[in-house]
Parts: C-alpha cells; structure tokens; sequence
C-alpha cells in the first residue's frame, strides 16, 4: 500500500469547491431512472446518458470524481472513446461501486447486509489496471423499533472494515458509506443517535481492520429527520446537527467527508452542505458531496432519451453541479437556484 498515493487521492477527491458524481446506478436501479423518463433501459441508452453527464464541458471545475458502475468503467462512447478517458482527460478521477448490494442478515429481523467481499481483492487489481482511483461499498441500515441493531451495525460495518482494507492494499481509496435510510417517522434526535452510534462503529472496525484513515473518504447520510416526521428540521438545525455528530465521531486524519443525498430534494441537498460550511468554517475535514438523485434528477427529466435535448440537460447538471460546488464552499444561497432556466 502507498498511504501518500491513496492520500493523495482522497485529498483530490474533496479539493475545495469540488464534489463527486454518484453515477453507479446498478443496473436494475438504472433501469427504474430511465423508466421514470419512459426510456427503456438498453446498454446503448445507458451509455448515451451517463455520456450526455460526462462530456458536459466545465463539469471538472465543481466534480473531481465520478463513481461507476461495473458495465460503465468498460463501456464506449458513441465515438469509440472509453469513458473512463473521457473523464481522465477532463482531470476527474474514476471511481467504482465494488459491493453487490443487500441481502436480508439471517439471525436479524429483516435488517441488511452488503455482499461483495469474495474475490474481492482479484476484482479490485483489474479495477485498478481499468483506470479505477477509488471505490465505493453502500452499506443499508434502517430506523425503526430498535433497529438498528447491535447485530446489523457490527456485521456491516465489520464488512465496510474489510472492503476499505482490500481496496487500500490494491491502492484504491475506499469510499466508507454507512448509509442510514430517510424512510420512517422518526425525529432529528434519533437520527443523531443512530448516526452516533454508526459511526462509532464504523470508526471502531475501520480500526481494527487497520485501514488507514488518511486514505479513506467517509459517505455519510445527513442527521435528518425520517421522510414521513411532522417535525421538520430548518436547514440550521440539520447542519448544526450534522457537523456536531461528525466532530464527535470522525478522527480528523480522515481528509473528507462527502455526504449522500439519499432523497432529499436537490435544492435541499444543496442548503443543508452551504449551512454545515457556511457555519462551521474550521472544520478538521473537508465536508462535501457525493451526490446521485440530487445531481442527477434534473439533468435525467430535460434530457428524456432525446439527442437533441443533450445541451439543455448537460446546463441542467452544470447548474447543480456549481451550487454544490458553492456549497462546498460555504457560498450556496438560495436565490442562486433561479439562475437556471430550462430552455
Ligand atoms: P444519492 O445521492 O441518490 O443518495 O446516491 C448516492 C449514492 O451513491 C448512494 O449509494
């Protein structure tokens, strides 16, 4: 392992104003995306999308990275380009989704658990040798009566634990993502202590695994009421909240920390990341996003399948590319959101 290499890495990962791009949809969450526009999903129109995102001209000044799926590291553009170089020569890094989703954690009451650590380490060399800088592995953990539990917790952040080492012995940067689903009605305050309580043993596991917190980039949820609460939170509250869980529980030589959107709206997404900065100036990490559904919704409905519509999408995703940008600088504000007129 070349612990400069992976910092290196991690620290271009989270340079200032810049964000990572979730675009590693597998390929049945993908085909959910392109139903929504009524596309069907074809390897050529998969292709034709994530293209329409990388090609966008100036993307590289707010998005250092770029998460891909397995099909999408291997892929051609139209021109017989691969993708990857495409990205490579803009200066955004490529990244790789390695786990292989949820399966229900036997011994649990329906609580999941990642799969994807069997040969693991012979993908993660030809990941490599395929231009991947970083990986990502996506924890699921849920809210409810209880849940989750101790059992859950340990098992996945045992399995995080374990992904972040192989991918630092391959000289891969592991995103940690224990994401903590919005689903449910619970408050602010048990959002805080189950992100507490993840943390602490992710960081716990991360430990005894020995991975090298200089070379990781942690992919937390917000702390964030769930999605059907009557209480909702102002945007100070969720990002006072927020940065006061990390302070208690992210070492400070972890160099980022590049947050999920996991459902928030994207005007949202990008409030509650400008509050946290905005506010919190002198924080030991840089605090930015790694976002999916709030980069990409708009620029999926202006493009809809249609070549035609591939200028006025790519403004789309530069628009909110820029105001997470911003926001990663402590710069978002609101009246910004208006600077964007579909044509
Ligand atoms: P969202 O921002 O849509 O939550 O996706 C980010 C991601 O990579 C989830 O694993």
């Amino acid at each position: 392992m070349n612990l400069k290499e992976l910092n290196k890495i991690a620290q271009g990962m989270v340079a200032p104003g810049k964000g990572i791009l979730a675009a590693d949809e597998s390929t049945s969450t993908i085909e959910k995306r392109l139903s929504s526009i009524n596309v069907p999903s074809t390897e050529e129109n998969r292709r034709d999308y994530r293209e329409m995102l990388f090609t966008a001209e100036g993307a590289e000044k707010y998005i250092s990275g770029v998460i891909l799926y397995d099909e999408t590291l291997r892929q051609k553009a139209k021109d017989g380009t691969q993708l990857v170089d495409i990205l490579n020569k803009r200066g955004i890094i490529p990244g790789i989704k390695v786990d292989k989703g949820v399966q229900t954690l036997p011994g649990s009451d329906g609580e999941k658990i990642t799969e994807g650590l069997d040969g693991l380490g012979k993908r993660m060399a030809e990941y490599h040798q395929l231009g991947a800088r970083f990986a990502k592995w996506r924890a699921v953990l849920n809210i409810a009566n209880g849940k989750p539990s101790r059992q859950a917790l340990v098992a996945n952040a045992e399995a995080l634990a374990r992904y972040a080492g192989i991918c630092q012995a391959n000289n891969i940067v592991p995103i940690v993502e224990p994401e903590i689903l919005m689903d449910g009605d619970h408050d602010l305050a048990t959002s805080f202590a189950v992100t507490e309580r993840t943390l602490h043993t992710v960081f716990e596991m991360l430990a005894l695994h020995n991975v090298q917190l200089e070379g990781i980039i942690l992919k937390p949820g917000m702390v964030i009421q769930g999605e059907s609460c009557k209480t909702v939170a102002s945007v100070h509250e969720v990002a006072d909240a927020t940065v006061q869980v990390l302070k208690r529980c992210v070492p400070s030589a972890v160099p980022g920390i590049a947050f999920l959107s996991g459902g928030q709206s994207d005007e949202l997404a990008s409030a509650h990341l400008g509050a946290m900065n905005a506010r919190h100036p002198n924080l030991p990490w840089a605090l930015t996003f790694s976002y999916g559904r709030a980069l990409q919704a708009l620029p999926l409905k202006l493009w809809g399948g249609k070549a035609a519509n591939v200028a006025n999408a790519q403004k789309g995703y530069l628009h909110r590319a820029r105001l997470n940008g911003l926001a990663a600088l402590g710069k978002y504000e609101a009246k910004l959101e208006g600077e964007f007129k579909a044509a």
